[in-house]
């Protein structure tokens, strides 16, 4: 039976179209999923919509929408954009799903049965830009001195009745959790946590009463949950909680949980709170990712620079995007982006180096040797080279990509890339064509089976296109896992059938620089 993995992204605020950081964030994540299956687990990927709350209540308000009209729509943005960048997810949940209000009811009956839901008065700062309460200490001060959140955002006075949650009755457990190495990473994510529930855990305000768009308090219709307890809980809902038992007694817990760097606090003290709570497990991990910078800067309406991802795709195609953002941006940091950056990084490494590799080989074994392939010795050189190979693609890159290092793992297959490009050099196969056809053989088949290893392992960043090397290459679509790296017979078979290698057309062509619009 292969080990079940869990991956889940947060879920966006369908409040507005997709930017360029939901499409970073739910690519990151897909490669993840994509590197687990060709390691042969079980995979299950949930993405999807966080469609409840104030924000987006006012959103519909003010665009004379019902909240329900905005989430459909803008829900189908996301979906839209995710099929373009060939998101493998199994599960796009919507929270206005029905079994997730029922999810939700259930995982909220569960806490209360524990004594740790009571009525009370709220009285405190709420964003609903965040929605998120924060504590007076926590406040910063604006340009115009009006108080702002700690993420910079407007906050409001609120004053209701709402149920709490006995959040500092948590507190201890929560402590040894936080400091349990790799429950929380990057480390560097840590000591903030830690520092706020040694500051003092106050109980959670977890309903509203002055509006109804979420999911309805159990047994209390004039309470709607408030937006983060029903959100989180989507990532339980996805898994058959509260009646699939053998669906969720295989998925969770969750083996990740990929989030962005600003809501970690919600995902490794809240969430873990009400699964305590509840008596259900705690997640494995929480990864808190950086944010793409537009060279440099943040990207938001007032300073005119969102971009578009589809615009992105349009120009560069989903690969070249996928490819650059995992190997520039170091995980768990910020990263920064640009057109020129994105061209130049694609056309040096993907088109110069990997493409032209695989188009030059596969042209001249087409060219020299009528595309037919056929048993060698390799030598001491041929050897080494396929010993580079297969390390950086059999061991480093899938060590790396398993610790979510991305920009390392690539970097490593760069280098075996680079090696084999070396080699050619070295070998020079077309002088061998009248002085020693034999050994032009040897050469040009040795880099066929460092071209097959390069595009297996590269799969899980560029699917499409490392589809269309595996394809030229003859290599079938169920030899392309990682364990197949280790087969050393597909070669032999491929002999065997005959195969031959067509006319090769590139699979990856030089990107050009857009023209830029005249302002
Ligand atoms: N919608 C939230 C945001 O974009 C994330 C919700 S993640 C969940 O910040 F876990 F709560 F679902």
């Amino acid at each position: 039976m292969s080990e079940p993995f869990y991956i889940t992204t947060a879920i966006h605020y369908p409040n507005g179209k997709p930017h360029i950081g939901h499409a970073y964030e739910t690519i990151a994540a897909d490669v993840i999923a994509r590197f687990q299956r060709l390691m042969g687990r079980d995979v299950r990927f949930q993405t999807g919509t966080d469609e409840h709350g104030l924000k987006m209540a006012q959103k519909a308000r003010d665009l004379g929408k019902t909240p329900r009209e905005l989430a459909d729509e803008m829900a189908g943005e996301f979906k839209d954009l995710f099929d373009r960048l060939d998101i493998t997810y199994d599960r796009f949940i919507r929270t206005t799903d029905a079994d997730h209000h029922q999810a939700s009811r259930a995982i909220w009956e569960a806490m209360e049965a524990k004594g740790d839901l009571y009525l009370d008065r709220y009285e405190g700062w709420y964003s609903v830009r965040d929605e998120a309460y924060y504590d007076e200490k926590e406040l910063v001060e604006g340009e115009g001195g009006e108080k702002l959140s700690p993420q910079g955002t407007p906050v409001e006075w609120t004053e209701e009745e709402t149920w709490f949650f006995r959040l500092s009755k948590y507190a201890e457990p929560l402590l040894e959790l936080l400091k349990k190495p790799g429950f929380l990473e990057p480390a560097s994510r840590r000591n903030e946590m830690i520092a706020f529930v040694e500051g003092g855990l106050k109980d959670l305000s977890v309903s509203r009463t002055s509006f109804d768009w979420g999911v309805k308090v159990p047994g209390h219709d004039d309470h709607v949950m408030y937006v983060w307890v029903d959100a989180l809980t989507n990532y339980i809902t996805g898994v058959g909680y509260p009646d699939d038992s053998e669906m969720f007694r295989k998925y969770w817990p969750a083996s990740l949980h990929l989030i962005g760097k600003d809501i970690v606090r919600f995902h490794t003290i809240y969430w873990p709170a009400f699964l305590m709570s509840a008596d259900i497990p705690v997640p494995q991990q929480v990864f808190g990712h950086g944010f793409l910078l537009n060279r440099g800067v943040k990207e938001s309406k007032s300073a005119g620079n969102v971009t578009d991802p589809n615009e992105l795709i349009d120009l560069f195609g989903v690969d070249s995007l996928r490819y650059f953002l995992l190997a520039e941006v170091v995980f768990g940091k910020d990263g920064t982006y640009s057109a020129e950056a994105l061209v130049n990084k694609v056309n040096a490494e993907l088109a110069n180096s990997f493409g032209n590799l695989a188009q030059r080989t596969l042209s001249m074994i087409h060219k020299n040797m009528d595309g037919k392939l056929e048993a060698f010795e390799p030598n001491e050189s041929d050897k080494a080279l396929l010993t580079t190979v297969r390390d950086a693609c059999a061991a480093t890159l899938p060590r790396e990509f398993e610790a979510l290092n991305f920009s390392v793992g690539i970097e490593s297959w760069l280098k075996a890339v680079f090696a084999c490009n070396a080699y050619v050099d070295e070998q020079a196969p077309w002088a061998l064509k009248k002085s020693d056809p034999e050994r032009m053989k040897a050469v040009l088949q040795t880099l066929f089976l460092a071209i097959r290893d390069l595009a297996i392992a590269i799969q899980p960043v560029v699917p499409t296109k490392a589809g269309v090397v595996l394809d030229q290459l003859g290599v079938t679509a169920e030899r392309r896992t990682y364990t197949d790296l280790s087969d050393e017979n597909w070669f032999g078979a491929l002999v065997a059938a005959g195969h031959v290698i067509e006319k090769p057309t590139p699979a990856f062509p030089r990107l050009e620089m857009p023209e830029v619009e005249a302002a």
